[in-house]
């Protein structure tokens, strides 16, 4: 198969650099374009995002020469665009491009909640690309703008659908232990997270409540139908680099076994391992048993490919009755940011939308 040219937006942040490690090499995706801002743009590569590099892989020498474009779909030719900008970046760049005619993967937060635009985990609602039509024809787009979720939802709503599918859902109450990498380049000032946890991340909890009610909705008629239950989340930053750590409290409409519900969350499969994209792990959803594990340090890169499974532990009934508790673990910056857009462009080439 021919490779399928891809553009990155914001390639010199914290998901910027996952996606050029991520896209470097790749069977069906060839880095064409890399754009940042005009702080970046004319330089090379090597010379803008050396200095912040923060991952332990060396930034390919292919890509360090690459020249850094400014975000603008005249310079940017390719028909896939993977979207790492700031939410506000991305409001006034990511329709530029699909007007353009491309095919936008986002990272933002931007559109997410647009009643046209998909918001989609490929495991969980890859029928929510259905969107796409009613987004062009709305909009009169050649292309389209295509979502993932916040880092901190997509780790919740996979371990959320095949509890959800199997005995429905009540209520859902989620407290987060996030790392900081999750706050992009900068990032929280060192002086602020060693030695202490901040009980709040600005806008995070109404995205983890909006979000995860979008992306386990029904696909009506050009619309979709936001799920019924009810989720409650705080959100805390902590001294951790790369991996949420989130711990769950739900009720289910439905009697639930713990032994059978782990193996429900094990079993677990969708369109990607279907499909055999290239970025998705076997097994979406590994259950640790250990009483002390999921643990960030010794979790994150879980799956066949690494930091692309979210680990489960600690499942236990809980106080109510028809309850269940868990803690789940997902790398933010790979399963919750870069390898989410990249699987996410992986299944509109499957579909033939790319
Ligand atoms: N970090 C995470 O775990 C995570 C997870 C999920 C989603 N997200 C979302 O993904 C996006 C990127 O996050 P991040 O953490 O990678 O942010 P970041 O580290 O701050 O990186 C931002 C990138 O955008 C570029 N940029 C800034 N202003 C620009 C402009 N005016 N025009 C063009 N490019 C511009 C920057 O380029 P320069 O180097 O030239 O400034 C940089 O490449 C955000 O929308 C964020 O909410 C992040």
């Amino acid at each position: 198969m021919k490779k399928v040219d891809v553009s990155i937006l914001g390639c010199t942040g914290t998901v910027g650099q996952r996606l050029v490690s991520m896209l470097y090499n790749h069977p069906w995706f060839d880095i064409t374009a890399l754009a940042a801002s005009e702080r970046s743009a004319g330089k090379k590569y090597g010379e803008v995002a050396g200095e912040k590099w923060h991952l332990p892989t060396e930034i390919p020498e292919e890509v360090a020469s690459m020249e850094v474009v400014d975000a603008t779909p005249r310079d940017a030719g390719a028909t896939l665009v993977i979207s790492a900008l700031p939410a506000d970046v991305a409001r006034r760049v990511e329709p530029e491009f699909a007007e353009a005619g491309c095919t936008v993967s986002s990272n933002a937060s931007a559109f997410r909640m647009e009643e046209d635009v998909p918001l989609v985990i490929p495991e969980v609602n890859p029928d929510h690309l259905k969107l796409v039509d009613v987004q062009k024809e709305r909009r009169g787009w050649q292309g389209c703008i295509v979502t993932d979720p916040n880092c901190t939802t997509i780790g919740l709503v996979i371990a959320l659908k095949p509890i959800y599918d199997c005995y429905g859902l009540e209520r859902v109450y989620v407290t987060t232990m996030q790392a900081v990498s999750g706050a992009g380049l900068p990032g929280v000032p060192s002086l602020m997270i060693i030695d202490n946890v901040i009980p709040y991340i600005s806008e995070e909890e109404g995205k983890v409540v909006r979000e995860t009610k979008k992306i386990l909705g029904r696909m009506g008629d050009g619309v979709v139908v936001p799920a019924g239950f009810k989720v409650e989340a705080s959100c805390n930053r902590v001294p951790v680099l790369d991996g949420h750590t989130e711990s769950v409290f739900l009720v289910t409409e439905s009697e639930v076994d713990v032994e059978e519900a782990k193996e429900v969350l094990r079993k677990f499969r969708g369109e990607p391992q279907k499909l055999k994209l290239p970025s998705a792990p076997e097994q979406p959803i590994i259950v640790r048993e250990e009483n002390d594990r999921p643990q960030p340090r010794l979790d994150r890169m879980a799956g066949s490919v690494p930091g692309m499974s979210v680990s489960v532990g600690r499942v236990r009934r809980g106080s109510e009755p028809n309850s269940l508790a868990f803690t789940v673990l997902s790398h933010n910056t790979i399963r919750g940011a870069a390898g989410a857009a990249i699987l996410n462009a992986e299944l509109m080439v499957a579909y033939k939308m790319v």
